[in-house]
């Protein structure tokens, strides 16, 4: 239907014939002249028609937004003056001569060029025009730039692509599963797959060797801007390889993909342990733009008489830390008690603070509501251990680790973007040597921090048992910015360690023989050594993109209550469908009202 996109003609083709097909941007009308902006995935064009051609004329009177046309018509060079450096097409225009309209159009819900002002909701509803904005259509193009790309390095390297299956077994990844009702099993269920991670394992225990999949992975869980209910991993496995290798291919990949799709050489990935990373950021995924970090200072409080510091100080599950902000003694009495108000999302009861006005005066030239309660040896530990200098802040948390660490971690992220102190476009790290377990207070027994496959590092096999919390893993995540893309880790591949694991985790026999009897099985016959990981896709097209969130970079995302507004799914099912299911429904009463 086309000879040329809209948005790739320029001077070269000034005198040729063209024929164009797009949707119309605007129209004006000049005088007895028309002018249509035509655009396509590939740009605008500006198309004139006189008044010569009446017939065609008429036909160009009558168009409005969004009618789809095909055009055919000359190019030509724009009169001088009205060159528009702008637009690519800017130097030329087409004269046109043969007008057809394709379809047309009613009048768009919103306007193409102010979305700004567009309610979210209204543009995931019509996300179809939504995604004809240029901002969104070059997220879309990025997106795809970004799986060729790596599809090519890991053709490259050996790679080989493999599906494995939608409808499968709960794998434990850490979330609720998304279960679909078997038919043909009435009362049995198949659960979407959080991750592939046990069939990527089996494609080893296969003799695969490497393996890589685009996949959609799908997690009930509670969503925020940098998760969503189904969600693409670009995920990986390989034999044969340790750690270092693992991680050496992957920042191969990440380092071609940033050279090759944003021009940009990214810096060395240096490598901090998961005890380095929550001292010094109070996070397992510090952005290390941010030059601020957390300072121990319970030894200097252990005896002070404010017992807000002193009983986390002496706490073994305490920690108490001070956070100097260079030049924040500016900050009002306002800002401080927003600060304040933040670090309460995260559990902080409370953020004391020192000014530093003037050191030389000593304790007269600092000023602070906990002042009072520290002595001259606590005030000097402080201010010599931060390195505060006048006209500094010092923040100080105080509480149990993990409520400082989230609370100060946060306030340190947040302190770094609203004061401009991020250092650098692009920050990456790699965050190793995780604990195995976390302990769960609640239910009272450990959890896998990473998932309960991964291995604990082979000098460790003691303290699987002697002492399950010391425990290192052969884990490793890849962190980008403060933002968590990917994660992964070296495998359980001995029959043995894996039962060891599943029965600290609480795992019964019987329950790891029912729920991963068929690992435990494979694992007996032949399993290579091999690791692997997973990266999120999505988040990384987001920060590629300078995007606020991943919604951004999917074409049709989910809401915040993981519904889609475009389609209106979930929705009701018909009686008949549910009973070839073998389901009955027991709405809570809320939503039986509604039903009725
Ligand atoms: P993990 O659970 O860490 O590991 O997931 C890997 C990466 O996927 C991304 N991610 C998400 N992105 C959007 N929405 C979500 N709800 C969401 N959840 C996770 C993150 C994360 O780093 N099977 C293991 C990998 C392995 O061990 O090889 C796994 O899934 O960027
Ligand atoms: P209070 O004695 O409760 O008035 O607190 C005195 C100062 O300590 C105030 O600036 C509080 O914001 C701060 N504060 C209270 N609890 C904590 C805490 N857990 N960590 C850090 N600062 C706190």
């Amino acid at each position: 239907m086309r000879s040329h996109y809209c948005g790739q003609l320029n001077a070269s083709h000034i005198d040729q014939e063209v024929e164009l097909c797009g949707w119309v941007q605007r129209r004006r009308d000049h005088g007895g002249v028309i002018f249509i902006d035509l655009r396509d995935r590939e740009g605008l064009v500006q198309v004139v028609y006189d008044p010569d051609l009446p017939d065609v004329f008429a036909v160009a009177e009558q168009v409005r937004n969004e009618f789809v046309l095909k055009i055919k018509g000359r190019v030509r060079a724009r009169p001088e003056g009205t060159i528009n450096p702008e637009l690519p097409t800017g130097e030329i225009e087409v004269l046109g001569l043969e007008l057809e309209v394709l379809n047309r159009a009613d009048t768009p819900p919103f306007q193409l060029d102010e979305h700004e002002n567009v309610s979210e909701e209204v543009r995931l509803r019509y996300r179809y025009i939504d995604l004809r904005r240029p901002e969104m259509l070059e997220r879309i193009k990025l997106r795809a730039a970004v799986t060729r790309n790596m599809r090519n390095y890991l053709d490259d390297n050996g790679f080989l692509d493999i599906e494995t299956p939608m409808l499968t077994k709960a794998t434990p990844e850490g979330a609720r599963d998304y279960l679909v009702p078997s038919r043909t099993h009435a009362g049995k269920f198949f659960a979407l797959p959080q991750s592939p991670q046990l069939f990527k394992q089996l494609l080893m225990m296969s003799g695969m060797d490497r393996y890589y999949q685009i996949v959609r992975c799908f997690r009930d869980e509670d969503l925020r801007a940098d998760r969503q209910p189904e969600f693409t991993q670009l995920d990986l496995e390989m034999s044969f390889m340790n750690e270092d290798q693992v991680m050496g291919v992957m920042e191969g990949m990440i380092r071609n993909l940033f050279k090759e799709v944003q021009g940009v050489e990214l810096p060395e990935f240096p490598r901090m342990t998961y005890a380095e990373a929550m001292r010094r950021f109070g996070s397992d995924r510090p952005d290390l733009r941010c030059p601020l970090e957390l300072i121990d200072v319970a030894d200097l409080m252990a005896e002070v008489e404010f017992k807000v510091f002193s009983g986390p100080a002496k706490d073994p599950k305490g920690r108490v830390v001070a956070m100097r902000l260079p030049k924040g003694s500016e900050l009002s009495r306002k800002e401080i008690d927003d600060y304040t108000k933040y670090v309460g999302i995260y559990g902080a009861k409370g953020l004391a603070y020192i000014k530093v006005n003037d050191w030389s005066q000593g304790r007269e030239g600092l000023q602070s509501p906990i002042l009072k309660f520290l002595p001259d040896e606590a005030v000097n530990g402080i201010m010599e251990r931060t390195g505060a200098e006048n006209g500094d802040l010092i923040f100080f948390g105080a509480d149990k680790a993990n409520i400082v660490n989230e609370a100060i971690g946060a306030l340190r992220v947040k302190l770094g973007e609203d004061r401009d102190l991020l250092e650098g476009d692009w920050k990456p790290v790699w965050v190793v040597d995780f604990p195995m377990f976390e302990w769960d207070e609640g239910a009272k027994r450990w959890t896998a921090l990473h998932h309960p496959f991964t291995a604990p590092r082979s000098d460790q096999l003691d303290l699987l048992e002697s002492d399950p919390g010391a425990c290192l893993s052969r884990a490793y995540d890849m962190v980008l910015n403060g933002t968590e893309v990917g994660g992964g880790s070296i495998r359980i591949h001995d029959p043995e360690v894996q039962e060891k694991v599943f029965s600290l985790l609480g795992i019964g026999q019987e329950e790891a023989e029912e729920k991963f009897g068929f690992l435990l099985n494979a694992l007996k016959f032949g399993c290579p050594p091999h690791g692997g990981l997973a990266f999120g896709l999505d988040r990384l097209v987001m920060l590629m993109a300078g995007a606020a969130s991943i919604r951004d970079v999917m074409a049709f995302p989910k809401t915040q209550t993981a519904a889609c507004l475009l389609t209106s799914a979930p929705s009701e099912v018909n009686p008949d469908q549910l009973r070839e299911l073998s389901i009955r429904l027991r709405l809570p009463q809320s939503e039986e009202k509604k039903a009725g």
